[in-house]
C-alpha cells in the first residue's frame, strides 16, 4: 500500500487514495465533496501514523472461551495535535478511531511575507508521565515550507518528547518541506498521501490543492 521514499517518510499509494486525491485537487469540487474525499483518505493515513503504537496483552472472554488479545497500552499517552485551522479536518475521524487521545490544539498562521509561522494558541493537557511513553501525532493537511511542522515538532521536543515517538501526518507534501523536516528531525516519521512537485514563490504546493483552510471552510475568494 505504500512507497517508502526515504527513511521515516511514507508516501501512501492506493487506488482509493488516488481517486479521492483527484477529487480534492479539482478546483470545481464543492466544499462538501472536498471534505468527504479528505475524510476518506484520513483513514489510511491515521492507520499508518499509528502503526508503531505500543500494545499490551490482556485477557478477554469471548462467548466461547477466554483468550489473550492485544489492546493499546494505557500506561502510554497519545497526543494528537492538529495545526489550526486546516489540521482540524483530520481530527474528527482521528478522534473516532482513537477516542483516548488527548487533543492538543496548535494555533499558527503563516505570515504571507516571511512564510514563517505565527503562534496564537497552544492548548495542551499537562504531561505528567514518563516522557518515553508519550506519543505525538501532528496533523496538518499541507506540509509546504516545513516551517510550521518544525515549530510544532520543536514545541514537543521542548517538553521532552522523543523524536522517534512523533509522527507528522499530512495529505500533500512538498519535496522542500520533507527535506527541511527530515534534515532537522530525521527520527520523526512523516506519513503523507502525496509527494508533489515543488513549492511556488508564494509557498504553495504545486500542483497541490490551493489553500487547504479555504477549501475546507468555504472561504475561497
Ligand atoms: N498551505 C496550503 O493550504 N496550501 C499550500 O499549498 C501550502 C500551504
Amino acid at each position: 500500500m505504500e512507497t517508502l521514499t526515504k527513511k521515516n517518510v511514507k508516501v501512501l499509494k492506493h487506488p482509493v487514495i488516488s481517486h479521492n486525491l483527484s477529487i480534492i485537487r479539482d478546483k470545481n469540487s464543492s466544499c462538501e465533496i472536498f471534505k468527504n474525499a479528505l475524510r476518506r483518505i484520513t483513514y489510511p493515513l491515521i492507520f499508518e501514523a499509528t502503526s508503531a503504537l505500543p500494545l499490551k496483552t490482556v485477557e478477554v472472554e469471548t462467548p466461547l472461551e477466554k483468550t489473550e488479545t492485544e489492546v493499546f497500552d494505557n500506561s502510554c499517552q497519545l497526543i494528537v495535535a492538529p495545526i489550526l485551522r486546516a489540521g482540524m479536518i483530520f481530527c474528527e475521524v482521528v478522534q473516532d478511531i482513537l477516542p483516548f487521545a488527548n487533543i492538543h490544539h496548535i494555533g499558527m498562521y503563516r505570515d504571507e511575507t516571511t512564510l514563517e509561522p505565527v503562534w496564537y494558541y497552544n492548548k495542551r493537557k499537562e504531561i505528567k508521565q514518563d516522557k518515553n511513553k508519550v506519543f505525538v501525532i501532528i496533523l496538518d493537511p499541507m506540509l509546504a515550507t516545513g516551517n510550521s511542522a518544525i515549530d510544532a515538532i520543536k514545541n514537543f521536543i521542548d517538553k521532552g518528547i522523543k523524536e522517534e515517538n512523533m509522527v507528522f501526518m499530512s495529505l500533500i507534501s512538498s519535496p522542500e518541506g520533507i527535506e527541511k523536516v527530515t534534515g532537522m528531525f530525521p527520527e520523526v516519521k512523516i506519513v503523507t498521501a502525496s509527494l508533489d512537485r515543488q513549492l511556488n514563490s508564494k509557498g504553495y504546493i504545486m500542483p497541490g490543492l490551493g489553500d487547504a483552510g479555504d477549501r475546507i471552510y468555504n472561504t475561497v475568494e
